[in-house]
């Protein structure tokens, strides 16, 4: 009956503040206010590090190079810009068209049970709950995947609600390469069944785009899923 939510980029945030101005500057680049003058050069500072460590933002940025499964190419090009100012627009708009699993995301229950797709269990339905609060960031043994026998030898204490599982993909730099690769390290169904019958843990996070391995892709998804009730599933990334 768990609700396994398995968020594999997960972004391990609570709440973010609107103001800018409290946040910390990332060392080595410049801090830059908005709106500058005109001819000032502009630097736009990219934020990870919140709340003097508190908030990670660990989200992958959607580039047209980055992988997407199944593609030798990367995602592509995924962005245009319909109306521009340069164009006589009033405001730049753009608009974003790409498959909902790229670059970091969240598996929604229906991606592998067609009846959930059909009942609308879609990520709206993942409890935000699970999804925010402290995390487990956890290194596995290289040179394998995370079976049965990984997961028991990990000893992750009963309690723990929230694991990310580093493995050999972000060694790898897997998030990182344009070509799509299925030999990314991720669960095998053993070791997820292992994770559902022995642990407390509701999210998962992992550092390429499926949390389970390719050649146990669909029964490791089903397993984690669970069989009834409002499971869900994501997937990490991890710079
Ligand atoms: C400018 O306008 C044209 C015609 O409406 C449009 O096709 C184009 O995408 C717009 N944007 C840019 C950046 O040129
Ligand atoms: C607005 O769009 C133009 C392209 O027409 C681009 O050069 C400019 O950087 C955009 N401005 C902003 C604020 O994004
Ligand atoms: C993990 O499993 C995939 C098949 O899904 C395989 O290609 C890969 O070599 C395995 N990785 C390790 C480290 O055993």
């Amino acid at each position: 009956m768990a609700s396994l939510l398995l968020l594999l980029l997960l972004s391990l945030l609570s709440t973010t503040t609107a103001s800018s101005a409290a946040y910390p500057t990332i060392p080595g680049t410049m801090d830059t206010s908005f709106p500058a003058s005109k001819d000032s050069k502009l630097i736009p500072i990219r934020r990870e590090v919140y709340g003097d460590g508190r908030i990670f933002d660990i989200t992958h940025r959607y580039t047209s190079d980055m992988p997407s499964m199944g593609s030798e190419n990367g995602l592509g090009q995924f962005l245009r810009l319909p109306e521009s100012m340069k164009n006589g627009s009033f405001a730049n708009i753009s608009e974003m068209k790409l498959i909902t699993h790229t670059g970091t995301h969240v598996d929604a229950p229906g991606h592998y049970y067609d009846h959930y797709f059909d009942a609308g269990f879609d990520v709206d339905t993942l409890d935000l709950e699970v999804l925010n609060g402290p995390g487990l960031l956890i290194d596995v043994p290289r040179g394998t995947n995370i079976t049965a026998e990984v997961m028991k030898s990990l000893h992750i204490p009963k309690g723990v609600r929230r694991v990310l599982f580093r493995t050999e993909n972000t060694d790898r730099r897997l998030m990182f390469k344009k070509q799509s690769d299925t030999s990314f390290v991720g669960f095998t169904t053993d070791g997820a069944k292992w994770l559902v019958d022995n642990t407390d843990i509701k999210l998962i996070g992992i550092d390429y785009l499926a949390v389970a391995a390719w050649s146990d892709l669909v029964p490791a998804h089903l397993v984690l899923f669970g069989k009834q009730g409002n499971h869900h599933c994501g997937r990490p990334k991890t710079r």
